[in-house]
């Protein structure tokens, strides 16, 4: 075999925190002129720079056709400089220099939706974080670079939007059919924030008066079809900055602020400074068109990218090693928006069930890394659940112990000592710690170290004494490339209650608080430790890690009926959650009887649908396959899984018949005058449906046909709908029918007439292959890949037998045109090594397999890591 031709990664594409080092020359403004033609794009750039340490002026650029090179006035001549396929290096560059570029490229077949790129006909967009300038030009394209930007771009007047970051100082013809605008972006930022956007697109427009009274234009940028879908992120943007101003004081602080909308889209948004650029299915948002989750999704989303405007912009990070500074900042921020939004025991569920069905799995396997990894060779493949939610679970920890007013202290220290700096994690715990008087410095240890811990609680009730004692052990596993791992703080929220009446007891006295439990929660920071509750009369039921305070698995042998207990008294919806999936997960895998379960829901569901039906229908979560997968390390048999669960729903269905029958007709979603209890009480309705689906009754089947037909929300319609074509109804075809016709020009729609079919969970390689050749499946727009291939993956099943050369053939095409997506797909196969024999070793060979046949950075590092267990 010719080794040069089976690119691995080798040891030296490896980058190192601990080589940082401080860039040698500094950018104090970038002029950039960008000419889009219908085959090439000019970009011009004048950088000034002047010297910070020394070393050569190192300028990276990829892709680039360099058609001049001027430094000070003096044209270059090829050696004067090093050029590869990385960077152009000066060395011995004068202290002060004013260097101008020439440089062609090509976004019209940029298929990798990074750099600048023709994103549909009509609009051309960038994406910059983290590396994607110096596919645009040359340039020190690093976070810790600051510089001000003015940018120009020049286009055919066929579009009409011509846009950068900043303000608009002036917009003009130069003749030929061509006209330009003139941007300026008062506030210095590094390049992965730089943005611009060409194209033919309607606007919808708002304004927002700060608290410091700025006056802010808000554009929404969108098909001129989509214009009546962008009203719920417009509102959601308001309330944004509102929030901001409320909770962290924090005011906008430029005249205006931009949102693009495009289909073509790696990711969910992006934060470009006063420039966002969104995927479509991010932005776009109408009862008819979008589900309620997706509806939620978009306000988080608008959220989360504005509240990086001061979490990543203003302060950014010094190297990409911080990212989850910003990213698990950021991520904390909009959930603890979104819990205002909606249910606030909902939102904590939805956001722990993310990080356990997907961080804690990357976590315990080969592509486990610390919050803050200290090494990568592909820095797109560390945008991940682990830097992102445990990244959150860090500052949410740490916000727990210090409570709201603290925290406040806090991070007003970090505004105060690092606006406008780019920064590491170790600055924001100090800033915190200095801001609150806490010392946080402990903390440090979850962002270093990778795995999630163990926490073993045991709980023992003296009689005679009237005491409880609660003992607490932390442990991690063994991790080849870390062999120092520390004890960490983990906060433990915790309360007793009487198990006669289901009162919550007072954790008020001074007993209590020498134990070191305040407010609660109790700071548990050793391998081992007692505490001791005197005073209690009875023994009581202990509630641990309510709200999910740390996360960590927690080991406690509650007994059935204490779960069951807590499923009807415990007062935090988190837990009283968090104690049926624990209940469910026993009669799941360790068969024990349903009926506990059952019994505790029918009492507990008539009360809390009155106050929140949205966490009463959360009650009903049974663990997917996925997840209960994942909680396995070895001889993972996904077929026995199936079936497992499957006859769980079929026993809930048959003695919950009745219950759901009446529950479904008495609910109506009309009557609720906001949005989330609706959304409660649509999601309930869509449970009770599928469990009288689940029985073969055709009259659920009439009901959901009935449903489908009359409403003209998209969750009923898409619950509907699911019931329908998952059960197999009569109807199942028709419906199908209709819904393309009536979706088949919104693509975000047809993306869920695809999943849907996709996820059937008697789908066959048949159907996917059906679905992947038919005439809207499109390889250019991750979204609809998605659709399909998410879908395919509700079914571990078919994700273990069909769906392995499914994405293998996937990342193997994408290894080339869009290797960023490429690796993410690639990821689903990440947990092979737990399967059961023949399969583990089949699947193995696969992944050998495909081993000499990628090229991207991106691809062969996520491959290297999955086989290197
Ligand atoms: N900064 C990211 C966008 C990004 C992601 C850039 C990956 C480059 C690589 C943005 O703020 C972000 O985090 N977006 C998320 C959604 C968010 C709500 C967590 C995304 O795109 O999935
Ligand atoms: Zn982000």
């Amino acid at each position: 075999m010719n080794i040069a031709a089976n690119p691995v990664v080798e040891a030296d594409q490896t980058v190192y925190l601990k080589d940082y080092q401080k860039p040698s020359f500094l950018v104090d403004s970038i002029n950039l002129d960008i000419q889009v033609y219908d085959d090439h794009t000019k970009v011009n750039s004048v950088l000034v720079m002047k010297r910070q340490t020394a070393g050569d002026l190192i300028l990276l650029g990829r892709d680039l056709e360099l058609k001049s090179i001027i430094l000070n006035g003096k044209p270059l001549s090829e050696t004067d400089y090093t050029l590869d396929a990385e960077q152009l290096v000066i060395a011995q560059a004068p202290d002060q220099v004013t260097l101008e570029t020439q440089v062609i490229i090509h976004p019209e077949s940029n298929t990798q939706l990074e750099g600048l790129y023709q994103a549909s006909g009509d609009l051309f967009v960038t994406q910059n974080e983290p590396e994607g300038f110096r596919k645009i030009t040359f340039y020190p394209d690093r976070p810790d670079v600051l510089s001000v930007f003015t940018t120009r771009v020049e286009a055919d007047k066929k579009f009409p939007v011509l846009l950068a970051n900043g303000n608009l100082m002036e917009a003009g013809e130069t003749g030929e059919g061509r006209h330009y605008t003139i941007w300026q972006d008062p506030t210095k930022k590094p390049s992965y924030l730089f943005a611009c956007v060409i194209g033919d697109l309607a606007v919808l427009k708002d304004a927002y008066v700060t608290s410091e009274g700025r006056n802010v234009a808000l554009e929404i940028y969108a098909e001129e079809k989509d214009i009546p879908k962008c009203h719920i992120a417009m509102e959601a943007l308001k309330h944004s900055m509102q929030w901001d101003e409320e909770h962290y004081g924090r005011p906008y602080d430029l005249d205006n602020y931009m949102i693009v909308a495009t289909s073509a889209f790696n990711m969910g948004a992006m934060e470009n400074k006063g420039l966002n650029i969104f995927n479509t299915s991010c932005v776009l948002a109408d009862e008819e068109y979008t589900s309620d989750a997706a509806i939620m999704r978009v306000q988080s989303v608008i959220a989360h990218e504005y509240f990086h405007n001061w979490t990543g912009n203003r302060i950014t990070c010094r190297d990409w090693f911080q990212l989850c500074l910003k990213e698990g900042l950021t991520v904390f921020r909009d959930q603890s928006f979104s819990e205002d939004l909606q249910s606030a025991a909902v939102q904590r569920i939805d956001d722990v069930a993310v990080l356990k069905a997907h961080q804690f799995p990357e976590d315990s396997g080969p592509l486990s890394h610390p919050p803050r990894p200290d090494h990568f060779v592909e820095i797109n493949n560390f945008y991940t659940a682990t830097v992102y939610e445990k990244g959150a679970e860090i500052n949410r920890m740490m916000s727990t112990l210090l409570g709201k007013v603290k925290f406040r202290q806090g991070t007003d220290e970090y505004f105060r000592r690092h606006d406008g700096q780019a920064v590491t994690v170790e600055d924001w715990v100090a800033a915190l710690t200095a801001g609150s008087g806490v010392d946080l410095s402990n903390f440090l240890t979850w962002y270093n170290q990778p795995g999630t811990p163990k926490l073993e609680a045991k709980g023992e009730y003296d009689a005679a004494k009237q005491t409880y004692r609660l003992s607490f052990k932390q442990s991690l596993k063994a991790h080849p490339k870390y062999p120092n791992l520390k004890a960490v703080p983990i906060p433990v929220a915790l309360a007793l209650f009487d198990a006669a009446s289901g009162e919550q007891l007072s954790l008020q006295s001074a007993a209590l608080f020498e134990n070191g439990v305040k407010d609660g929660v109790y700071l548990f920071d050793q391998e081992q430790a007692t505490i001791e509750f005197s005073g209690v009369t009875a023994k009581p039921v202990v509630s641990l890690l309510r709200n999910f305070s740390a996360p960590v698995n927690l080991e406690f042998n509650y007994s059935d009926e204490e779960l069951a207990f807590l499923i009807q008294y415990e007062t935090n919806g988190f837990n009283q959650w968090q104690a049926t999936q624990t209940l469910l997960e026993r009669i799941l895998l360790e068969g024990h009887e349903a009926g506990i379960y059952i019994e505790a829901i029918k009492n507990t569901l008539p009360d809390l649908v009155e106050k929140d039906p949205l966490l009463a229908s959360r009650l009903f979560d049974i663990p997917t396959e996925g997840y209960l997968g994942s909680r396995i390390d070895s001889e993972y048999q996904p077929a026995v899984i199936q079936e497992q669960r499957n006859a769980l729903v079929n026993t809930l269905a048959r003695e919950l018949g009745a219950f759901c029958k009446e529950t479904y007709a008495a609910l109506d979603p009309e009557l609720q005058h906001e949005f989330s209890q609706a959304m409660g009480v649509r999601a309930l309705k869509n449970i009770m449906l599928n469990m009288m689906a689940r029985q073969g009754d055709t009259s659920a089947f009439d009901l959901a046909h009935e449903q489908y037909q009359n409403t003209g929300n998209m969750s009923e319609r898409l619950g509907a709908l699911k019931v329908l074509v998952w059960n197999d109804a009569p109807q199942a075809k028709d419906v199908l029918a209709d819904f393309y016709d009536r979706f088949k020009e919104e693509a975000l729609s047809l993306d869920q007439w695809f999943m849907v079919q996709a996820a059937h969970p008697k789908a066959t390689a048949e159907t996917i292959q059906v679905l992947t050749s038919h005439a809207d499946y499109d390889l250019k727009v991750p979204n609809r890949i998605r659709a399909v291939s998410g879908g395919l993956n509700a079914n571990p099943v078919n994700t273990w037998s069909f769906g392995v050369q499914h994405y293998i053939d996937l990342a193997k095409y994408l290894d080339e045109k869009n290797p960023i997506v490429g690796s993410r797909l690639l990821q689903v196969l990440s947990r092979w090594y737990t399967l059961a024999e023949p399969q583990r070793s089949e699947v193995k060979a696969a992944l050998e397999a495909l081993k000499p046949q990628v090229k991207s950075k991106n691809v062969s590092e996520t491959l290297n890591s999955m086989l290197s267990v």
